[in-house]
């Protein structure tokens, strides 16, 4: 249990407010966000991630969970926030936060995004190829405006979980490699644009990784990179942004490193690695999306029929599903689950938690001990608040759950259920 979730007399409780409370005031699937759990981890990063040589940022990447609740926490906490796309642009515009703290991402931006960005008045875009140059800073001319950019580089690390690779082979569909023999050319176009204000590199490695050698292996290669770039073109580098990517605790055998040990490994590794190269940056920045809101979220589900398979699989069926959290069907992702209204029951009976819709991949939990359970019990699954709600679908036409965040005893409706009349709004009739 993650936050503050307690066994409250046999009763989970998040944020100082009983789950079937909740489920009561909000019904199922219900997202709950414990937002003291976010706002103690964006605390650390900002605690931990900084240094007397260079400025330190930290940019919330979106995709992980957006809302204008979680805006208002990236305004009242004062960090920053990435976009990918048109949509989350316009979410965050509309949560009236400062767009000043926007960074805008990609690999195939369009130009209604592009417009938009320089509408809005972002404050940077990562490029991602060659052809965004030219489109941006055409745009850029026809609106009159400069702009701040980075460039996103492959640099032959891909990290996931345990493992990371480096290869030459470089076939991400991400960045530019930075062996690519056209790679300072391009920089050339990008520093020589006079629409655009080059501040410096970025890379990505992965996703959920566990193995600190390879956020190592990857501030050596970009300090070493653009060391050697602000030689080669003499140039002024100030910043660097080393993406996201930082692991969290879902089920068993998964080992993160926290925020606070992680963070200050981090910044000694590139305070060594700049002073090696005699290398002088202004700003590191770090874009931590899932580390921030995946353990503050539990999901809340009705059980609403149990089933014994011919070959003995005891089924729980719940009213959600991989249309509310698709990475157990999409990666096989693991997770665990409580009988919210039953913590002190003894857990002896071999479950596995199933959705409703019509996919056999839509399995939440395989084979895990829970308490016993009946119709309507309560199911919680742990750690769902990164890329749960942000991938939700309508798939079978359910309708994406409410949000919910929980502190001090109080709850706060972040996300309406969606109704309905929603489901079918853009449906018209055709004719024929
Ligand atoms: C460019 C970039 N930055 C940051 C992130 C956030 O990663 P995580 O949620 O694993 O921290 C991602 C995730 O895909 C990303 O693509």
């Amino acid at each position: 249990m993650f936050g503050t979730m307690r066994n409250n007399v046999g009763i989970l409780e998040i944020g100082g407010v009983k789950t079937t409370s909740l489920v009561e005031q909000y019904g199922t699937p219900l997202y709950v966000m414990d937002l003291l759990l976010i706002e103690e981890n964006i605390l650390k990063y900002k605690l931990f991630f900084q240094s007397k040589h260079f400025k330190t940022n930290i940019i919330y990447a979106s995709k992980a969970f957006l809302c204008k609740g979680i805006c208002q926490i990236i305004e009242k906490y004062d960090i920053n926030i990435d976009a990918v796309s048109d949509g989350e642009l316009y979410s965050i515009k509309s949560s009236g936060i400062d767009m000043q703290r926007v960074h805008m991402h990609g690999n195939n931006k369009s130009e209604t995004e592009l417009e938009m960005c320089l509408d809005y008045g972002v404050k940077s875009i990562i490029i991602d190829n060659e052809e965004e140059i030219e489109k941006l800073s055409k745009n850029c001319q026809l609106k009159n405006k400069k702009i701040q950019v980075m460039l996103r580089l492959n640099i032959g690390i891909e990290a996931h979980t345990h493992e990371y690779i480096q290869t030459a082979k470089h076939s991400s569909k991400f960045g530019i490699s930075i062996l690519d023999n056209r790679i300072e050319e391009i920089i050339k176009k990008i520093i020589e644009d006079e629409n655009l204000e080059f501040l410096g590199f970025h890379c990505h490695i992965g996703s959920q990784i566990f193995e600190i050698n390879a956020f190592y292996e990857a501030i050596k290669i970009m300090v070493k990179f653009t060391k050697l770039v602000s030689e080669k073109l003499d140039i002024i580098i100030p910043e660097i942004n080393l993406g996201g990517g930082f692991g969290v605790f879902y089920s068993v055998g998964d080992t993160p490193i926290d925020i606070e040990y992680l963070m200050t490994a981090l910044i000694k590794c590139l305070e060594e690695n700049l002073e090696k190269e005699q290398l002088k940056i202004e700003k590191i920045s770090i874009e931590p999306g899932r580390s921030i809101v995946a353990n503050a979220g539990t999901t809340l589900y009705r059980v609403g029929a149990k089933k014994k398979t011919f070959d003995d699989t005891n089924y729980i069926f719940v009213d959600g599903g991989m249309t509310d959290n698709i990475r157990p069907a999409l990666y096989q992702a693991k997770y665990i689950a409580l009988v919210a209204n039953k913590m002190n029951d003894i857990k002896d009976e071999l479950v596995s938690v199933a959705g409703k819709c019509c996919e056999s991949s839509d399995v939440i939990v395989k084979g895990i001990k829970l308490q016993k359970t009946v119709v309507d019990d309560i199911v919680a699954i742990c750690s769902t608040g990164a890329y749960g709600h942000s991938m939700a679908s309508n798939y079978n036409k359910l309708r994406v759950p409410a949000v919910v965040f929980v502190k001090n005893g109080r709850s706060y409706l972040g996300i309406k259920r969606e109704t309905y009349e929603e489901l079918v709004k853009n449906d018209l009739p055709i004719d024929i």
